[in-house]
């Protein structure tokens, strides 16, 4: 029906007769002349109707905003006056010479061309008028330029694409599964996959050496601007790869896709421990754009009277610490007590702060509401140990090690953002020497990463300190956000075993959960090893969206509904029977509540 884009039209087509197919995104009546503002996913053109040519242009008079139109013409050079260079297709117009419209349209809930007021309920009720926009179009169209580059790239690399199940039993990355009941067996259930994890393993144990997979994963974890119930990741195993040759590759993949559809060229990405991580950003995710560090200040504080900094100071699971904001004396107080709340999200109790007058005058240089309570040789040392200078703010964390790091590793970030302190664009690295484990608020221990990942130590001496065993896993991050996930695996069920065991999981369990995989385990599983990438993540990052709703065409809600589909939906009892399910009679609202 078309001859060309309406977006690919320029000064080389003058001249030309051209067909177009499009939306009308404007329509303007100048005194006689109809201008209609064509649009498709290449972009927009003016197309021009004239008195002259009567039929057309009485036809022009009805069309609406968002009717669909068939439109022949001839391209012209419009005259120097009214040529818009804000426009790719400023220079040119179409004549129209035969109009069709192929269908009307009632006019939109809001307008497309701009949505600052514009609800994300709404957005997404009708989210196939909210994907006309252009912004959205631009994140669906890199989105699917990233996924080629990507396959691209590891097809060129020996990789093969294996799909695995959908519907298939609990792999555990940590959220809680989505279940799906199953008609054929009654009172069981299949679970939608949170990863390939197990199957992309068992890949490796067939001998395919190095596999990938464009998947999608399914969590029902609480949601946040980067995460949604239903994501997609870039999943990838390999054998007989180490993690340094694997964190390679895929750097290379991430440095590829950059260079080729952004023009950004990364150098080699920076690897940090955890512990460094930690200890100075307050985050295994750290934003390294934002110069800001956390220094420790447990030791200084362990004699002092302010029971708020010595309690912690002398907890072993304290943490007492400081994070000096250069020129930060200039933050209003007002600003100050936001950021004590902002705090107060993570649970600290509190925001001590110093703001630095004059570095020499200990008694009367520094304005603090907790100065009176540090003796002065204590002053001393903490101006000494982050190198303040005068104008500076400081701030302090004292809680346990989780709310200090938490609490103060989100307010670095936000400090960045706020006081725009960003050193660069663009901060990729490595996080490596992960922790195989952490605790559980009830004291118990679960795997950080998951599971099947590998310790750097053997099974007897990860039995006698599991607390401090370091795995063989390792991130990828990018401007603070987890781009990607990976580690070498365990292959050898002993391993295997002692991990479960460390975990609680007893030789029962072991066997109902994973039997396949410690079986598999037993016939020759190769060394190996892999990652994932976030794919709604990195598309994110990359396009430059806060949300990656604004990458995903059809998202959930913050509550993991469909406003458009209105899902999840009421089922019939006839199919809940054939499920063998029976609901619980929804609680009736007391009287009051009435
Ligand atoms: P992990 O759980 O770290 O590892 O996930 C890998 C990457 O997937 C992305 N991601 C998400 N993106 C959007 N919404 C979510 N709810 C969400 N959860 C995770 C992140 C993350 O880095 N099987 C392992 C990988 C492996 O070891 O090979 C896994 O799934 O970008
Ligand atoms: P208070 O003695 O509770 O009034 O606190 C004195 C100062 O210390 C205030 O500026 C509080 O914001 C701050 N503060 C209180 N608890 C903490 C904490 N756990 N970590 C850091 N600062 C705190």
């Amino acid at each position: 029906m078309r001859s060309v884009y309406c977006g690919g039209l320029n000064a080389s087509n003058i001249d030309q007769e051209v067909t177009l197919c499009g939306w009308v995104d404007r329509r303007r009546d100048h005194g006689g002349v109809i201008f209609i503002d064509l649009r498709d996913r290449d972009g927009i053109v003016q197309v021009v109707f004239d008195p002259d040519g009567e039929e057309n242009f009485a036809l022009a008079d009805k069309v609406r905003p968002e009717y669909v139109l068939q439109v022949t013409g001839k391209v012209r050079a419009r005259s120097e006056s009214t040529v818009n260079r804000n426009m790719p297709t400023g220079e040119i117009e179409v004549y129209g010479t035969q109009l069709q419209i192929l269908n009307t349209a009632e006019t939109p809930p809001f307008q497309l061309d701009a949505y600052t007021n514009v609800g994300e309920d709404v957005r997404l009720t009708y989210r196939y008028l909210d994907l006309r926009r252009k912004d959205m179009q631009r994140n669906l169209v890199m989105r699917s330029k990233i996924t080629s580059a990507i396959r691209n790239y590891l097809d060129a690399n020996g990789f093969l694409d294996i799909e695995t199940p959908i519907l298939t039993r609990a792999t555990p990355e940590g959220a809680r599964d989505y279940l799906v009941p199953s008609r054929t067996q009654e009172g069981k259930f299949f679970a939608l996959p949170q990863s390939p994890q197990l199957f992309k393993q068992l890949l490796m144990v067939s001998g395919f050496d190095r596999y990938y997979q464009i998947a999608k994963c399914f969590r029902d974890e609480d949601l946040r601007a980067d995460r949604q119930p239903e994501f997609t990741q870039i999943d990838l195993e390999t054998s007989f790869l180490n993690e340094d040759e694997i964190m390679s590759i895929t750097e290379n993949m991430i440095r590829k896709v950059f260079k080729d559809l952004l023009n950004i060229e990364f150098g080699e990405f920076p690897r940090m421990p955890y512990s460094e991580a930690m200890e100075k950003y307050g985050s295994d995710k750290p934003d390294l754009r934002i110069p800001l560090e956390m220094i420790e200040i447990k030791d200084l504080m362990k004699d002092v009277e302010f029971k708020v900094f010595s309690g912690p100071a002398n907890d072993p699971k304290g943490r007492v610490t400081a994070m000096k904001v250069p020129k930060g004396g200039e933050i209003p107080r007002r600003t100050i007590d936001a950021y004590t709340k902002f705090v107060g999200i993570y649970g600290a109790k509190g925001l001590a702060y110093i703001k630095v007058n004059d570095k020499d005058d200990l008694e009367e240089g520094l304005q603090s509401p907790i100065v009176k309570f540090l003796p002065l040789d204590v002053r001393k040392a903490i101006l000494e140990r982050v190198g303040a200078e005068n104008g500076d703010l400081i701030f302090f964390g004292a809680d346990s090690y989780k709310v200090v790091s938490e609490a103060l590793g989100a307010l670095r970030c936000k400090l960045g953002e706020d006081l725009n302190l960003y050193t660069c664009e663009w901060a990729p690295l490595w996080v490596v020497d992960f922790p195989m484990f952490e605790e559980t608020s009830d004291g118990g221990l679960t795997a950080l990463h998951h599971p099947f990942t590998a310790p750097s130590c053997s099974p007897e001496e990860l039995q006698a300190n599991p607390a401090t065993a370091l795995s063989r896993a390792y991130d990828m991050v990018l401007n603070g956000t987890e781009l990607g996930g990976g580690s070498i695996r365990i292959h050898n069920q002993d391993m295997q075993q002692a991990v479960f065991r460390v975990l609680g999981i007893s030789e029962e369990e072991q066997r109902e959960k994973f039997g396949f995989l410690l079986d598999a385990l037993q016939y020759g599983a190769p060394p190996h090893g892999g990652l994932a990438f976030g794919l709604d993540r990195l598309v994110m990052l990359m396009v430059g969206a806060d949300s990656i709703r604004d990458v995903i065409a059809f998202p959930k809600t913050q509550t993991a509904a469909c406003v458009m589909t209105d899902a999840p939906g009421d089922v019939d009892k006839k199919q809940l029977d054939e499920l063998h399910i029976r609901l619980k009679a929804k609680p009736q609202p007391a009287a009051s509540e009435k």
